[in-house]
């Protein structure tokens, strides 16, 4: 009992708690333990039925299945068999995730579940649903008549989904090694965010209006022969953690508990998929999800189409940007379009700039839980939010292939391929960037006030920095910047190390997470002055020196801080009018 109020009280997602509204709550927890079997499940409905005399539920029941897909059968067959089905009110089941391990096991699992019970009466999980800024996708694309024009393959250049998870397994060891990331994330939460996002207008906000349009979505999307899954799917695993003496500071995936330690299982996964309909043909859709990452943020990016870029030749407009709108699902959760406007002043130039909304701006109500939402669904028989079976089989139907091709092929000494803390495995940017492309990082100054550089700087510099960083890695040995190039870019240290050497190839001294490099060649407008080469798989954000030279001029905070730097680093001595004159 105290353990419910203890948890309510840590979990609760309200502005203030209500202690007689929860007294009242768990005043009404009864427990009742027993096996899954016919004689403990009528002694279940006894109980259930004095209960409900007692509270006047009308015979209203509402199951929850939490517990492995194998029992979820047995479950329904005992509930069957010891007569719920009988005298007045509703009876509805939710039933959690993962529906099935495969696609086999989750067509027989429908057929297990729907022997005795009705459809309408079954309502699958998925907590992403129950999320305010997954239901604002439909909100968001059918309430607001500019986007539905734009929203298809003559505008949209391609879509990225992005579930960013910090966390590890988390003592889920023994579940998650027979799951993997693409059973726990992408098969289902992934993919209802895809189907939202990309699915055609339902005729009405009916649940089955909405959920018809949601299974043909995932009924258009390719499925891959053995030969595309090897091209369009990569999968990691991380290892260790060290920390500065080399020692072990958080285990690998392969060293946690009840996982085994030659385990094969993805912690991480990128997929690039399409969807072959009218609207979609031909857009590439790039899903990544993974554990024990760089950041917790889940967000998706539309990016739209270039803009032509010849009538700003002759200007000092070397590259449009695309337009993007990103919906940012969380732990920040609001929209943001993503577009150039011309930096004041005589000559033309252009500054990535947004519009954003935010929902602790824009509303003043208190947020709820995924969970809660869901459950208060069912109650009201309100079945939006939850997969229907043919959902569920569309969704692992795009998944098997993918999970036949890693279980015929098991990684063995490449795995652990991304060390915690990073931004998972580097053939994750080589499946993107074949295409020409790259992942859009999502940055949130909580992100950049990690590096010293940017320590307790003003929000309006924060966010100049972040629209103009653009992500990029560096694998073990690479060269990053060679000595006498000309200096074109400055270098942030995300994670990994990386090492200055000299011209007689001696190393100088080695850099690590929150460092930078390059700026003295911009600073100076001299070539580089040095070689750097990656030491470790390094992660890297990237400032361009038009927009490093517009940052130091719009803010000579920025450049005091960086005069400072190459002071004390380099012994050279750099004036502050020199760094904000224009380059
Ligand atoms: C669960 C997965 O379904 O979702 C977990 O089993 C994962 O592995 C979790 O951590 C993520 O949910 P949220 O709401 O924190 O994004």
């Amino acid at each position: 009992m105290m353990g419910g109020e203890g948890g309510l009280r840590s979990f609760h997602t309200r502005k203030e708690f209500d202690e007689a509204r929860c007294e009242n709550l768990i005043r009404r927890f009864h427990f009742h333990t027993g096996d899954i079997n016919v004689d403990s499940f009528r002694k279940l409905r006894e109980r259930v039925a004095a209960l409900d005399e007692k509270f006047g539920a009308q015979g209203n029941v509402l199951f929850y299945f939490a517990m492995a897909p194998r029992f979820f059968g047995p479950l329904c067959n005992a509930l069957y068999e010891a007569g719920f089905q009988e005298g007045p009110g509703w009876r509805r089941i939710i039933v959690e995730k993962p529906f099935g391990t495969d696609l086999e096991s989750a067509r027989a699992l429908n057929v297990d579940i729907l022997k005795h019970w009705h459809e309408n009466q079954i309502y699958r999980i998925d907590h992403y649903l129950g999320k305010e800024t997954v239901q604002n996708l439909l909100a968001f694309r059918f309430s607001n008549g500019m986007f539905e024009p734009l929203w298809n393959r003559s505008h949209v250049d391609n879509i990225q989904f992005n579930v960013c998870e910090m966390v590890d397994v988390q003592g889920r060891g023994g579940y998650y090694d027979h799951s993997g990331v693409l059973r726990d994330m992408i098969q289902n939460h992934m993919f209802q965010m895809l189907a939202y996002l990309c699915m055609e207008p339902p005729a009405s906000f009916e649940a089955d209006s909405i959920r018809n349009e949601k299974a043909k979505l995932l009924q258009s999307v390719r499925i891959y022969t053995p030969d595309e899954v090897a091209i369009n799917a990569v999968r990691g695993q991380y290892g260790p953690h060290h920390n500065g003496g080399g020692e072990v500071e958080k285990p690998g995936y392969r060293q946690e508990k009840d996982v085994d330690p030659k385990s094969s299982t993805e912690t991480f996964a990128a997929l690039k998929l399409l969807i072959d309909n009218w609207r979609w043909q031909g857009v590439p859709i790039y899903l990544r999800s993974g554990k024990a990452l760089w950041k917790r943020s889940t967000e998706i990016v539309v990016t739209f189409k270039k803009a032509p870029e010849q009538i700003f030749r002759g200007t000092a407009v070397d590259e449009l940007e695309p337009n993007r709108l990103v919906f940012h699902i969380q732990p920040y959760q609001g929209i943001e379009l993503k577009f150039q406007a011309k930096v004041p002043g005589p000559t033309v130039e252009l500054q990535n700039v947004d519009m954003k909304f935010s929902y602790g701006d824009a509303f003043k109500a208190s947020r709820y839980t995924g969970y809660e939402v869901m459950v208060y669904a069912c109650t009201r028989g309100d079945a939006t939010l939850f997969s229907r079976g043919d959902l569920v089989e569309a969704a692992w139907k795009v998944a098997q292939p993918i999970l036949d091709y890693w279980s015929a092929n098991p990684v063995g000494s490449e795995f652990p391929n991304y060390m915690r803390g990073t931004w998972g495995p580097p053939t994750a940017s080589d499946l993107i960037e074949r295409d020409g492309r790259s992942w859009f990082e999502v940055v949130t100054p909580d992100v950049l006030e990690r590096l010293p550089l940017f320590k307790g700087a003003e929000p309006l510099l924060l966010n100049s920095v972040i629209m103009a960083l653009r992500p990029t890695t560096a694998a073990p040995g690479e060269t990053v910047i060679s000595i006498d190039d000309a200096a074109n870019q400055m270098y942030l240290i995300a994670r990994g190390e990386a090492q200055i050497i000299d011209r007689a190839g001696k190393v100088m001294e080695t850099l690590h997470d929150g460092d930078f490099f390059g700026e003295v060649g911009l600073l100076l407008c001299t070539a580089r002055t040095a070689t750097v080469r990656a030491k470790t798989q390094c992660d890297f954000f990237v400032l361009e020196k038009d927009e490093f030279s517009r940052i130091l001029r719009e803010h000579p905070q920025f450049a005091e801080t960086l005069r400072k730097f190459a002071n004390e680093r380099y012994d050279i001595a750099v004036s502050c009018e020199e760094l904000m004159s224009p380059s």
